[in-house]
């Protein structure tokens, strides 16, 4: 599995958009189970180590057999084999759901300079979609955390770059290994704290990019480079929990990191499109970054009029919607679907630093 997983990790830049789907036949025998393990470890496991495959077939098919089931329910949402099928529930819920092990601070005590101030639109005149995808620059790749609960340093990372672009139109990749490995007060790869992954660059005045100081998937010494770090940012800020409207408004200014309660859910761990409706679980605690949001047409066959919202997820791009996750909006007054409006924050003042490359 250490072996599997440090492949997969590797290969989160080169993966392909191959998608492996179940139908009937897939799970009809043991021998079509075994011809489906075959094409998925070719895809999945290039590589793996052959004792290791032969012991995972009994998660995988079980796995399949799930998956199988869940696309015979809601046919508004689909699933289908990603990279997760060989890993068991558990295995899962640990290192990918499972990324923060943050108490949410109650928004009473936040001071008032560091709550996201609504602007002019709110509450009434805000615009019907954002999708910080359709606009060049704003976005770096989908992150692969892999055997490592960093979604919180890579959240905090993509949400630096995306100010970054929006203020000083510089694109780059910031570094969440350093984020995993230098944070005060943080757990590493066994997790962590946006809010603390910002208030570090505060304090250390910078971050690096991520070709300075590459991610590798496993905590390491804090050690970064003697260059300059590329960028830093002066404050950050809480937007006001179960709060659509206000939710809607801070990410038409800039994508905002979001909390995620309960992606320990076979549903969840085997997303692949549509609005994603649940179930969430309990928990766990997970935290990607919100990039928008909107509403189908009203004439859309699968699901009209549905209005869902937009996450980056780090899990690669085999995930989803390649990486992405339309996730429904509404159910206010309990926080949010998977507690989506609990404790939202982006950081401001994004400065661009001299530097070696620059
Ligand atoms: C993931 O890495 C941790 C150490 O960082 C290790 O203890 C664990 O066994 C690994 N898990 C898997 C499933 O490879
Ligand atoms: C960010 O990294 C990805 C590989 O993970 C690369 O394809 C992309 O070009 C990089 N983007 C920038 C702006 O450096």
């Amino acid at each position: 599995m250490v072996a599997a997983l440090a492949t997969m990790a590797l290969a989160a830049s080169t993966q392909t958009e191959n998608r492996i789907y179940v139908n009937s036949e897939d799970v009809a025998s043991e021998e079509s189970l075994r011809g489906l393990y075959e094409r998925w470890y070719r895809l999945y496991r290039p590589g793996g180590d052959p004792a290791n495959k032969e012991k995972r077939f009994a998660i995988f098919k079980a796995e399949v057999r799930a998956v199988y089931e869940l696309n015979q329910g809601d046919t508004r949402v689909k699933h289908h084999l990603n990279w997760f099928e060989d890993m068991t529930q558990g295995e899962y819920a640990k290192y990918f759901a499972n990324c923060s092990p943050r108490e949410i601070r109650p928004f009473g005590d936040i001071p008032e300079m560091n709550r996201h101030q609504p602007s002019q639109y709110y509450p009434d005149k805000l615009p019907r979609t954002v999708d910080w995808r359709t606009v060049e620059g704003v976005l770096t790749s989908v992150k692969n955390q892999g055997n490592c609960s960093s979604c919180w340093a890579i959240s905090a990372a993509e949400a630096m770059e995306s100010v970054h672009f929006l203020k000083n139109k510089q694109r780059t990749n910031l570094s969440a290994q350093e984020l995993v490995d230098c944070t005060p007060n943080s757990y590493g790869c066994k997790g962590g704290w946006a809010s603390r992954a910002f208030q570090h660059v505060i304090d250390r005045r910078g971050i690096h990019s991520s070709e300075q100081y590459p991610y590798v998937g496993k905590a390491q010494y804090c050690d970064p480079p003697s260059v300059s770090p590329v960028m830093s940012i002066k404050k950050f800020h809480f937007v006001q929990p179960r709060n659509e409207k206000m939710l809607m408004d801070a990410v038409a200014h800039n994508p905002v990191v979001v909390l995620i309660v309960g992606a320990e859910t076979m549903n969840f761990k085997h997303y692949s499109g549509g609005i994603y409706r649940g179930p969430c679980g309990m928990d766990t605690k997970h935290e990607a970054l919100l990039v928008g949001y909107g509403t189908t047409p009203s004439d859309d066959s699968n699901d009209p009029g549905a209005e869902y919202w937009v996450v980056k997820n780090s899990w690669g791009d085999s995930w989803g919607e390649k990486g992405y996750m339309r996730l429904a909006r509404g159910h206010q007054d309990y926080g949010g679907l998977c507690g989506i409006m609990l404790d939202p924050m982006y950081p401001s003042h994004p400065k661009k630093l001299n530097h070696a490359y620059a």
